[in-house]
Order: C-alpha cells, then sequence, then structure tokens
C-alpha cells in the first residue's frame, strides 16, 4: 500500500484494499479492476496515472458507488472508519455529498444546463446540509468568490453555457467543495482544457487544498501533473498497481519497466497534458490481458519467464512497492 506517512501517525482517511471490479458480459465476467491496494491520509494527495484503459477511473467510480449495475465490486475501501464496498445506496449518497466529492474531466456532464449556477450549486449545499435558501446562496457566492470567479453574486444568476471552460471547471470545484469534503477525488480534472487554463486550475486546487485542509485523489494520464501536486504515487497498468511510491524517489528512479517507459515520454519540452504517447503498444483490452506480467508484450526486458508468471506487487526500500519479476537486477535509466 502506498503510505507516505510516517509509522505512529493517526490511522489513514482511506484505505482501499483488494479492491477488484468485473463487469457481466453475455459469457462471462471481465475484470477490469484487479486487487488495487492504496492508502491515504488527512490532507495528502496521491496520483493515480496510467494510460487510458488502465483502470483509473473505474477504481474511483467503485469507492464511490457510482458503477452500473453490471459492476460487481469486491475487496474493501475504509473511509474514516466506515467501509464504503456494499455500503447502502442511501448511504453512500450521504456520504458522497457531505465527506468525499469529485470532479470529472467534462464539467458539463455535472452540470445541468436547465439551472442557474446559484441554484445548482445552492442545492447542493441544502441536499446535505440543509438551512435556507438564502444561506445556501450566500455560501455558493462564498464557494465562487474562492474559487476565482469575478463577481460571484451576479454570475449566480447565470446559466452553465455562459461560462468558458476554464470558469465551468471553476464552478464544479465549488460545487465539489461547497460542503467542505475530507476527500476529493479529482479524475482527470484538467485534461479538456489548453494549457494555461490547466495551470491555472491545478495551482488553485493545490491552494484549496492547503487551506481546506482534505485530501485528494488525482487520477491522471499525465506526469507532469503528478509532479507538480502529489505526495505520492499509484502507477496502474491494465488493470493492477505495477508500482507504488513516493513522489521524489519515483520521479529519481522509478523501479517498473513501465513507469520509466511514462517518464521518458515526458521529456520537459513538452506540454504538460500532452498525450503519453512514446511506449510502444497501446493497454490490452481487459478481455485480453496477456498471461505472465500483463507489461510483458510492451516490455522491452522481458525474458522468457515474464510471459508465464504473474509478478507479485513486492515491497522494496521501505515503503515503495513494485510488480516486476526482474526490478531487483534491473537499474531504469530516465533521461533527463
Ligand atoms: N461500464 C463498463 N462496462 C464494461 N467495461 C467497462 C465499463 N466501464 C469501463 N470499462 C472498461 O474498464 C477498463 C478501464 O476503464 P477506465 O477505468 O475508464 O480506464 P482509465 O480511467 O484508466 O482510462 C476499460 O477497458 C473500459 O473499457
Ligand atoms: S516482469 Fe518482465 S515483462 Fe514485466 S515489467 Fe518486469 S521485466 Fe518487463
Ligand atoms: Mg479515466
Amino acid at each position: 500500500m502506498t503510505d507516505v506517512t510516517p509509522p505512529g501517525d493517526p490511522a489513514p482517511l482511506l484505505s482501499v484494499t483488494d479492491l477488484s471490479v468485473g463487469f457481466k458480459g453475455h459469457t462471462e465476467t471481465v475484470t477490469v479492476v484487479d486487487h488495487v491496494s492504496f492508502s491515504l491520509r488527512a490532507g495528502e494527495t496521491l496520483g493515480i496515472v496510467g494510460e487510458s484503459g488502465s483502470g483509473k477511473t473505474v477504481s474511483s467510480l467503485a469507492l464511490l458507488g457510482l458503477l452500473p449495475a453490471s459492476a460487481r465490486v469486491t475487496g474493501s475501501a475504509k473511509f474514516d472508519g466506515r467501509e464504503l464496498v456494499g455500503m447502502p445506496p442511501r448511504k453512500l449518497r450521504d456520504v458522497r455529498g457531505n465527506d468525499i466529492s469529485v470532479i470529472f474531466q467534462e464539467p458539463m456532464t455535472s452540470l445541468d444546463p436547465a439551472f442557474t449556477v446559484g441554484n445548482q450549486l445552492s442545492e447542493a449545499y441544502r441536499n446535505h446540509r440543509g438551512g435556507s435558501r438564502r444561506k445556501a446562496l450566500d455560501r455558493a457566492a462564498e464557494m465562487l468568490r474562492l474559487v476565482g470567479i469575478p463577481e460571484p453574486q451576479r454570475r449566480l444568476g447565470e446559466y452553465p453555457h455562459s461560462f468558458s471552460g476554464g470558469m465551468r471547471q471553476r464552478v464544479m470545484i465549488a460545487m465539489a467543495l461547497i460542503c467542505s469534503p475530507k476527500l476529493l477525488i479529482a479524475d482527470e480534472p484538467t485534461t479538456a482544457l489548453d494549457v494555461t487554463i490547466q495551470s491555472q486550475i491545478l495551482e488553485l486546487l493545490k491552494s484549496l487544498q492547503a487551506e481546506l485542509g482534505m485530501a485528494m485523489i488525482f487520477v491522471t494520464h499525465d506526469l507532469g501533473v503528478v509532479a507538480s501536486v502529489c505526495d505520492a504515487v499509484s502507477v496502474m497498468y491494465a488493470g493492477q498497481v505495477i508500482e507504488e511510491s513516493p513522489i521524489d524517489e519515483f520521479f529519481s528512479h522509478p523501479l517498473h519497466p513501465y513507469s520509466a517507459g511514462l517518464l521518458d515520454s515526458m521529456p520537459q519540452s513538452v506540454a504538460k497534458g500532452e498525450r503519453l504517447r512514446m511506449i510502444a503498444g497501446t493497454v490490452p483490452p481487459p478481455s485480453r490481458f496477456p498471461v505472465g506480467c500483463r507489461f510483458h508484450p510492451r516490455c522491452k526486458y522481458v525474458v522468457e519467464a515474464c510471459t508465464t508468471t504473474p509478478p507479485e506487487l513486492d515491497s522494496v526500500e521501505g515503503d515503495r512497492k513494485v510488480r516486476c519479476i526482474r526490478h531487483a537486477e534491473l537499474t531504469l535509466e530516465v533521461a533527463k
């Protein structure tokens, strides 16, 4: 488990253990997330990184009980002393509104075009905290101010379509934070934005996190984002965690060939947010995960044993973990 806090500190805020998700198909259940474990403490930020299709979003949605009925979720996710896996939907809804919030890549999927921003923000607040409409609208204006939207009182009366992409993402952040959650799950929150707006939103999230003391799970395919906001990183490949590490060690010497490939694919000249694109091949679909190490068809260090033996997630160097049978003998160089 990724765990960046020294021993003796209080229990983790979130502790995910062996979380698996399968989807029922016509003939069989396909496992798309396979025994994923990680943990984080109050105020910390964990990056979950990996190419598209590796299971990052499904893992986050599983924590929040937001997967379709065809999903089978097993394992454990203990949040603040409560088990989220198997929690009745009504209780989970309470946790989602009050304690854990989520923001997604595309704000228009979460904002209703038919209602004003003020209406949506204030209802999000009242649904969970109650109180008068007036008080909720004041809170909504305060949140818009906090996320850097000029003239918040006036903008409360406007509809989502009159906000630019960057401003809509700020509204989404205001909506996610209006009930002061202990944990924010941000799933590629800046991917759809241009580079300048993207870095503004990242700065905003970092400063809000410091101000509000919340923990954050940052889901992204972009290691530049991980470097700028995270304390620790969990790398996912084909439904599994393949490396976990505190952030500095990860960037100075990755332990898994896939991590090294990701780092190699982010030369300093590449703008933040550009797609990872230099590891040959793609993540296989869950119905065709390779036997042995799932990364072996793309790995330049592959040996015979990799094609038959599924590697365990081994603990190394204190609080790091890696899933590669050759990790002890490989020294991975990353171009600087
Ligand atoms: N509702 C679903 N039914 C079946 N398969 C799904 C469903 N949602 C996602 N998947 C599959 O799960 C895998 C992981 O998807 P996802 O978590 O969205 O990846 P990521 O967020 O890392 O890009 C993908 O192969 C995707 O096709
Ligand atoms: S187990 Fe083998 S194929 Fe997999 S990452 Fe390690 S060296 Fe590469
Ligand atoms: Mg995703």
